[in-house]
């Protein structure tokens, strides 16, 4: 043993091959943290001391290579200046360096995720093996950074300009044929091969078949590229990246000029420019959303798994109740994700709908080669349409998305609760029917919530768990674990009118409803939305949700609320739905929507929405992007506090993953409690006091009255 801590161990084995590998002691990945930053300088020290050695290999003791940076270390670290960023940054590369420096060549064995630093210290090897089933990649810009430890410096004097720039800044995960393709590793072995391939490259490196020297020096040295051949590469390179970043995310783009500045540079200058990069992204508010969406979503996930074990029993077998536009799609994503499903409807009509909205969706997978014909018919076969409740005594949950009327769910779901077993879980899909209230007609309460799922089901991430008065633990948990085993987020929330999402969801649409009555033109408001990050502007959401879905909803949501979500003048909506304008459904909303060539609805704004607006409204007036956003974001943050103060959801971190998996709420952004982090409860209640008179909805709740005084955040 030349080494061992609770990191990472150097290991001798004969004929002088060294083996570096990496096993971080009670967690069941490797990522560099710093101890195992720490650990590898010294490891290296001992390998430098240790004579004989003639060549070495890099392996993970886990199933995983390394996974990255630790990212829970980032937060402190981005807030404590960049001098302290470019020192953290500059640590693991000196390791990096010297690990490339070596007086033998090196071999990393990619057994599994090689990503971020991980894949950073592959590149630092002279060669790269990699298992058929593992990833490897470049992910920092989907944290709103660049790779610190000499990603941005190696890959494209290894893969090439034009294919690093679009492995860094698209930062996807990379399968083994794809790395193998572009010449990012060297060698491919099936799991149980890896380590024989892996010797054998090791052996005629030490044997002089293989230059790993000569690959040293074209790492180390500027990018070989003449001035017209650069000119291309980062020009073409950099304008596609900005196109697919967009405005709000400027890490890509940052990543590409980090490696155009450096192209004439050799190692040390190159990597300094890379700190610098690193060391100003981290300072963003996008970076600091990025990463606290990323640390949120562990722990959503951490959440899910503790559900699940209160699960009493897995869920094996499914059923869904109405086949329409939610019920086809529930059915789909159950299929798809391996549970089978039985499919009721009260219609062969519906059934009919269901069966095709899934074929269509399976067949577009074929036709794009993500999916196998044979895989397609195992999935169809998966989903079991059926008219009769007949076998429903094996289900384990059955999820309801009938039609949106209590009394009609009410009476679907007690005539199920005849059919199931004593201890089947019954959901139900409602988006807006109090949990509590469905279930006063069940006689076993405890095995009901809410699973409410968001449409497209099987585009939407977010699946909203509603707890009732009586809802057991193993019910939330068995329904939490259906979702998970759906690929699904699940958020668990209690009961109330709106659950979490749809809320928070109508006072913003109430905020743009206050808008038009008072001049402002729809499409203004939905530019200015759009631009301050959200995929759709409200009008637009509206016309996609289905105005009368819209209606229907915001008079639930006034019932329940009325001191603050009642209108006391007819809202734009009400008006586009009396006049038979649903939204995109029928072709008529705020906007119109005619088909393109292929049969896609094109968005067109016309004057017939304007008419019809214009008995209602005042006289037109312009409104500046701030007026707009505070008057939208207002009522929408300040209901969302409301929620977290009454316990509707559990945290900060819930809520804002919620609204950006349920709503596209933007994610540089992180969320709306991160948003209110980022500019400061002081502006906030500042932009709230410009809009007073508007209602309650624009005053600060008393939470957020004690953050304000007391000068604290939300994430602490
Ligand atoms: N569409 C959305 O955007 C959306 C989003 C989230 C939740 N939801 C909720 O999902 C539920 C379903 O909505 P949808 O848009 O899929 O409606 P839909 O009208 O497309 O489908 C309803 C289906 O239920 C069937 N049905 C009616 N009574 C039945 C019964 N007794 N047994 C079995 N099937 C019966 C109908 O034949 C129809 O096929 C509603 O509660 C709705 O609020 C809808």
């Amino acid at each position: 043993m030349i080494y061992e801590s609770d990191t990472l161990k150097v290991q001798r084995h004969d004929g002088g091959i060294a083996e570096l590998t990496f096993d971080l002691h009670g967690e069941s990945v490797n990522k560099f943290n710093q101890a195992t930053v720490d650990d590898l300088k010294a490891a290296l020290s001992a390998l430098e001391a240790e004579q004989g050695i003639s060549g070495l290999l890099v392996t993970s003791a886990k199933p995983v290579f390394i996974v990255g940076a630790d990212i829970t270390e980032f937060t402190r670290m981005f807030k404590a200046g960049k001098e302290t960023i470019i020192e953290f940054a500059g640590h693991n590369s000196a390791n990096l360096n010297r690990l490339e420096q070596l007086p033998f060549p090196s071999v990393a064995v990619i057994n599994g995720y090689a990503l971020g630093g991980g894949f950073e210290l592959c590149l630092a090897c002279d060669f790269r093996v990699m298992s058929t089933a593992a990833r490897v990649g470049l992910p920092e810009t989907k944290l709103g950074i660049v790779p610190g430890w000499g990603g941005t410096v190696r890959l494209p004097r290894i893969i090439g300009v034009d294919e690093a720039l679009m492995w860094i800044a698209g930062g996807a995960e990379q399968r083994a044929d794809a790395a193998l393709k572009v010449g990012a590793v060297d060698a491919l072995g099936a799991p149980e091969e890896l380590r024989k391939v892996a010797m054998v490259t090791l052996q005629r490196a030490i044997d002089g078949k293989l230059d790993w020297r000569g690959r040293r020096d074209a790492k180390r040295s500027p990018l070989p590229l003449n001035d017209t051949e650069a000119m291309m590469a980062f020009f073409t390179g950099k304008a596609l990246i900005a196109q697919q970043a967009g405005r709000n995310y400027p890490a890509p783009v940052a990543a590409a000029t980090a490696v155009e500045q450096a192209r004439g540079m050799g190692l040390e200058d190159a990597l300094a420019v890379e700190a610098n990069t690193f060391a100003e992204l981290a300072q963003t508010d996008v970076a600091q959303a990025l990463v606290g969406v990323f640390l949120s979503d562990q722990l959503l996930a951490k959440k899910a798994k503790g559900w699940s074990r209160q699960a009493d029993k897995p869920v094996q077998r499914a059923a869904v109740l109405g086949a329409g536009i939610m019920g086809g799609g529930i059915a789909y994503q159950s299929a798809f994700s391996g549970i089978p499903i039985k499919m009721k409807d009260i219609a062969q009509a519906g059934i009919d709908l269901g069966l095709k909205e899934a074929n269509k969706l399976l067949s577009k997978r074929v036709a794009r080669g993500r999916m196998s014909p044979e895989k397609m018919g195992e999935t169809l076969n998966r989903i079991e349409p059926t008219l009769s409740y007949d076998g429903f005594g094996q289900i384990d949950i059955v999820v309801e998305a009938v039609v949106e009327n209590s009394k009609v769910k009410q009476a679907v779901l007690a005539e199920t609760e005849k059919q199931v077993a004593a201890d089947t879980v019954l959901a139900s899909n409602t988006s807006t029917i109090s949990i509590t209230r469905l279930a006063e007609a069940l006689e076993r309460p405890e095995n009901f919530c809410g699973m409410h799922f968001f449409n497209p089901v099987h585009a939407m991430p977010l699946v909203e768990v509603i707890r009732g008065a009586k809802t057991s633990d193993a019910t939330v948990g068995r329904t939490v674990a259906y979702a998970t085993a759906m690929g699904k987020k699940a958020v668990v929330v209690q009961d109330c009118p709106g659950f979490l999402v749809n809320r928070v969801l109508f006072p913003y649409f109430d905020g743009f409803s206050k808008l038009l009555r008072d001049g402002a033109d729809f499409q203004a408001v939905d530019k200015v939305m759009e631009r301050w990050g959200w995929p759709m502007g409200p009008a637009y959401l509206l016309d996609v949700v289905g105005i009368d879905t819209g209606v229907h909803a915001g008079a639930v949501m006034a019932e329940g609320f009325p001191d603050r979500m009642r209108n006391d003048f007819k809202t734009a909506p009400e008006i586009m739905f009396e006049a038979g304008r649903l939204g995109q459904k029928n072709g008529l909303g705020f906007y119109e929507y005619p088909s393109d060539k292929k049969g896609r609805p094109v968005k067109t704004a016309t004057a017939v929405a304007y008419e019809l607006l214009a008995g209602h409204v005042a006289e037109r007036r312009e409104f500046t992007p701030e007026q707009i956003v505070a008057r939208m974001m207002v009522p929408m943050a300040t209901e969302l506090a409301r929620c977290l103060e009454e316990g509707i959801v559990g945290t900060p971190a819930e809520a804002d993953l919620a609204l950006l998996y349920g709503l596209g709420f933007p994610p540089f952004r992180g969320g709306v409690f991160r948003w209110l982090d980022a500019i400061g409860m002081e502006n906030f209640a500042a932009m709230a006091r410009a809009c007073e008179g508007l209602g309650k909805s624009y005053e600060l709740t008393e939470g957020m009255q004690a953050k304000l005084a007391n000068n604290e955040t939300w994430y602490g």
